[in-house]
């Protein structure tokens, strides 16, 4: 089988690489033959560095590595049949290096790597700015010929860094054919990836149900509750989460943590729950974006890394009625887990802040059908190294007490932001 993949960026080399030595021949188009040609070098280089690391045979390395070839131009991809586009995010680029294609490889499944871009929206400008010449050759073994492209678009959505992440989400956009939406997973699965399925609504699962983590953890730092460390650590001892949500942003950026919050709000309508918060905002206009700049929450100087972003602490009242929700939802969450329930009264407070904003959001895709309910946790385990799915924590908690907290934080708050979704309340 081939595969072509557009953009030979940090996502098309990661997937170049696991297509090769999932078996697959790659093709490798960039904006010119000499930066393909490069990119090409590099995945060479990261297949050598799995030989070193003993990761890989010799032999293995070799048969990946011939491949694996670069193109001049995405013309040179019509034989295949699959095309990947992981070129910048912009649906103008996206759509004007696929509709020449679309329309000459009429029956190519065609696979969109975008992180926030509506597929629908891909695929019927797509159907508007290409018209089939069906003069190329056809791949051998197709099963969508005659199907406009919006029918052989799908979302295919992998995850940084493509070789160490587990997960694919395919994405169904509206015109997607089921045949389109299986060769793409039969392709991930094929290069060693899991998949689940998505419907095409803004951050599709993972980057969506992974906003609260981020946002109700700026409110908390904002609101005087707690500082950056001690929310960090309340997540990771209470919660058994890998990482804290600071140092997580710090890792990812914060400049692409905020536009995908910015996006994911805005194509939203804009909801409270979802809000960007101004300490992002200032952060990413300061320059600070985390390790990559040196500094972000935290600065990474020598010796350790410290809080670089303070918060003035206030003391808070909370509401009887509150906090009782909030221990009920802490014990139980802790239940049969190695991490330790107990924690203060204001660290099961943060604790269970953040983890009740997440269950409402994944309990929300739910109510939408984004996905499954094993989707979605199978997700948020592989997409973001969760301890465990936010849907099985919620039936492990128990709805009703999920419900019962989302209530009582919902009177303390004044934006309606934790309404719980209808499947926390039957
Ligand atoms: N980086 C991530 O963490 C991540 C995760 C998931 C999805 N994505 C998505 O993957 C896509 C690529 O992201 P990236 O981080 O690899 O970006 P990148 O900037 O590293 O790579 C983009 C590549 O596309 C090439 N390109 C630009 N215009 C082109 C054109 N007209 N024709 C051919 N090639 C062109 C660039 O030269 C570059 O090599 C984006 O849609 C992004 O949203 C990124």
């Amino acid at each position: 089988m081939h595969v072509g993949v557009i953009g030979a960026g940090t996502m098309g080399r990661g997937i170049a690489q696991v297509a090769a030595l999932g078996g697959w021949h790659v093709l490798l188009a960039d904006v010119s033959e000499e930066v393909a040609t490069q990119a090409v070098g590099r995945v060479h280089a990261a297949l050598d560095s799995l030989v070193q690391k003993q990761r890989l045979t010799p032999d293995a390395r070799d048969a990946a590595a011939a491949r694996l070839r670069s193109v001049a131009t995405p013309e040179g991809l019509h034989q295949c049949e699959l095309v990947i586009e992981a070129v910048v995010e912009d649906l103008d680029t996206k759509v004007g290096v696929l509709a020449p294609l679309a329309a000459a490889a009429t029956s190519t499944i065609l696979a969109s790597n975008t992180s926030s871009l509506s597929i629908t929206r891909i695929g019927r400008e797509l159907d508007r700015r290409s018209t089939p010449t069906g003069s190329a050759a056809t791949p051998a073994r197709s099963m969508a010929t005659g199907l406009p492209a919006s029918a052989r678009l799908v979302g295919m959505h992998f995850f940084n860094p493509v070789p160490l992440m587990p997960l694919v989400e395919v994405i169904a956009g509206a015109d997607s054919d089921p045949a389109a939406l299986q060769l793409v997973s039969d392709a991930a699965a094929a290069w060693g990836k899991t998949t689940v399925r998505a419907k095409d609504t803004p951050g599709f699962i993972v980057n969506r149900v992974a906003r609260g983590y981020y946002l109700e953890s700026l409110r908390m730092l904002g609101e005087g509750v707690a500082g950056v460390d001690e929310i960090d650590d309340t997540m990771k001892t209470l919660g058994g989460f890998r990482m804290g949500p600071f140092e997580l942003m710090d890792l990812i950026g914060i400049d692409v943590n905020y536009a995908v919050t910015c996006s994911v709000w805005e194509q939203f309508g804009r909801p409270a729950r979802l809000a960007p918060h101004e300490i992002q905002r200032r952060l990413v206009e300061a320059g600070n974006l985390g390790r990559k700049t040196g500094r972000g929450f935290y600065d990474y100087g020598e010796p350790a890394a410290v809080p670089a972003v303070q918060t003035e602490r206030r003391s808070f009242a909370y509401p009887q009625e509150l906090y009782e929700a909030v221990r009920r939802f802490t014990d139980r969450a802790g239940r049969g887990t190695e991490a330790a329930a107990g924690g203060s009264r204001s660290e099961q407070y943060v604790f269970a802040r953040v983890l009740a904003a997440v269950i409402n959001e994944a309990a929300l895709a739910r109510d939408e059908e984004v996905a499954t309910q094993r989707d979605i946790d199978v997700a948020m385990k592989l997409g973001t190294n969760w301890p465990h799915g936010p849907l099985e924590w919620a039936d492990r908690i128990g709805p009703f007490t999920v419900a019962a907290l989302l209530r009582a934080l919902n009177e303390a708050a004044d934006d309606g932001r934790f309404t719980s979704a209808a499947a926390l309340q039957q």
